[in-house]
């Protein structure tokens, strides 16, 4: 499938001033990045840009700070990081827009890189305002705006929509490498195609699994998203972590599942445990427990899903051709409750002749950690969470339509 948006190889950009979209909303822990994949997936357009002799003006959100000037929050680190980046220091101005932008415009040379502070700093920008977007594109003296912020694509903010009234505007690089790898596994996958889904955040993310069934050979779930199907079931799941007002959602995937594979085949589509590891509570010093599903104490904490259910995901997912792969089946974040996460882990990074896309900050941090080797064991490490999972239901990402179309 090819893209249906103009990127930057398609436009004129050569030796101009261009403002460039990136989402490098980073986990920070004591004023540090703990990690910079989205940082180092915006190299490839810079660089292009650069090479292209154009000055570059890149900006960003990072956190939710609510319009206030919060300095916990500021971009400042992230310059930091990408002048190591890029190998040539990265000028940070503290201001999105105004003077400051303009003057450190002005005084930069071709190639030359400069980072604003952070748009969320401003309540204009999550209101979408117009006039905001306008001096963001006047004061940045920008004859394109280049949107490459995938993760935040799903926003209609004033630096995502409305900012495209005021320039030309294209795709980045790494926008348009998530749009078609993302997308191209759920219109024309090679199957079968596997979901495999799981993490905290049920309510956000149980929508897509109803998605899912239209589109997917088999749902695998895990985490606390298996907790909420096993309490629909009606299994006792003691004291785990579930949803209880899913009930309409879950009702929904049920009657579209057994209208794509007949009430017999159902538990069989949407494969659930046989079994978790629970926990009397939750703390690096607990150890991990089988327990069958029916067999839950009412103290239990279920914190992954269970080894003989381990056994049975991995030997299904090594039928798949194609998985998809959003949120952790366990506490990935404790290693004893990390064993099923990284079975999935491994068995899409070995699986010979296997399309392997994970989305999703902590199964996208999880599965890079487990890697070590910049996610190359998998085939698309994803920078988006929310709009990759907008992406694969099908819905619209606003920052994504607001783009010039594509010469057909
Ligand atoms: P992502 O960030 O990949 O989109 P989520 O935020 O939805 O995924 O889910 C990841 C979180 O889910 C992790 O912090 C993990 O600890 C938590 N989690 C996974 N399984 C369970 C469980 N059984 N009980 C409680 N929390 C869980
Ligand atoms: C993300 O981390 O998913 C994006 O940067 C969007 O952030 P937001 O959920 O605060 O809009
Ligand atoms: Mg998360």
């Amino acid at each position: 499938m090819s893209f249906a948006k103009l990127t930057i190889r398609d436009v004129p950009v050569h030796d101009k001033v261009v403002l460039v979209r990136a989402d490098y909303n980073v986990p920070l822990m004591g004023g540090k990045i703990s990690d910079d994949l989205r940082i180092r997936a915006s190299v490839p357009t810079l660089q292009y840009l650069r090479e292209q002799s154009c000055k570059v003006v890149v900006m960003s959100h990072l956190g939710r700070p609510d319009g206030d000037t919060k300095l916990e929050f500021s971009l400042a680190p992230v310059a930091e990081r990408l002048s190591e980046l890029l190998g040539v220091e990265v000028r940070f101005v503290d201001a999105c827009y105004g003077d400051k932008v303009t003057q450190a415009v002005k005084a930069a040379k071709s190639g030359d890189v400069l980072l604003l502070e952070n748009v969320r700093f401003h309540a204009e920008e999550e209101a979408n305002d117009s006039t905001f977007a306008g001096k963001i594109a006047k004061s940045s003296l920008a004859r394109y705006f280049v949107q490459d912020g995938f993760g935040v694509v799903h926003r209609a903010h004033a630096s995502t929509e409305a900012i495209t009234h005021f320039l030309p505007s294209v795709a980045g690089l790494l926008l348009e490498r998530e749009v078609t790898t993302i997308s191209h596994a759920m219109e024309d996958p090679e199957r079968p195609l596997y979901a495999v889904m799981g993490g905290a955040k049920v309510s956000d993310k149980i929508k897509v699994i109803e998605a899912f069934v239209h589109v997917a050979d088999k749902i695998l779930i895990g985490g606390a998203m298996a907790n909420t199907f096993l309490a629909y079931k009606g299994y006792d799941i003691g004291k785990s972590k579930a949803e209880t007002d899913q009930q309409e959602t879950l009702d929904a995937i049920y009657e579209a599942a057994r209208a794509k594979v007949g009430e017999a085949g159902v538990d069989d589509f949407i494969m659930l445990p046989v079994d978790v590891a629970v926990a009397g509570e939750i703390s690096p010093e607990a150890s991990r427990r089988n327990a069958k599903v029916d067999a839950i104490g009412v103290d239990d904490i279920a914190a992954d899903i269970g080894d003989l259910t381990i056994e049975r995901f991995s030997h299904e997912l090594a039928h798949a051709k194609t998985v998809v792969w959003n949120g952790t089946m366990g506490l990935a974040e404790l290693p004893e409750f990390a064993h099923g996460s990284a079975r999935v882990a491994m068995t899409l990074a070995t699986t010979p002749g296997m399309t392997s896309i994970v989305g999703g900050g902590d199964t996208a941090d999880f599965a890079l950690k487990w890697d070590g080797n910049g996610g190359r064991s998998f085939t698309h490490v994803s920078t988006g969470g929310g709009a990759s999972l907008d992406l694969m239901a099908g819905n619209k990402l606003p920052g994504v339509e607001a783009l010039l179309e594509a010469k057909k």
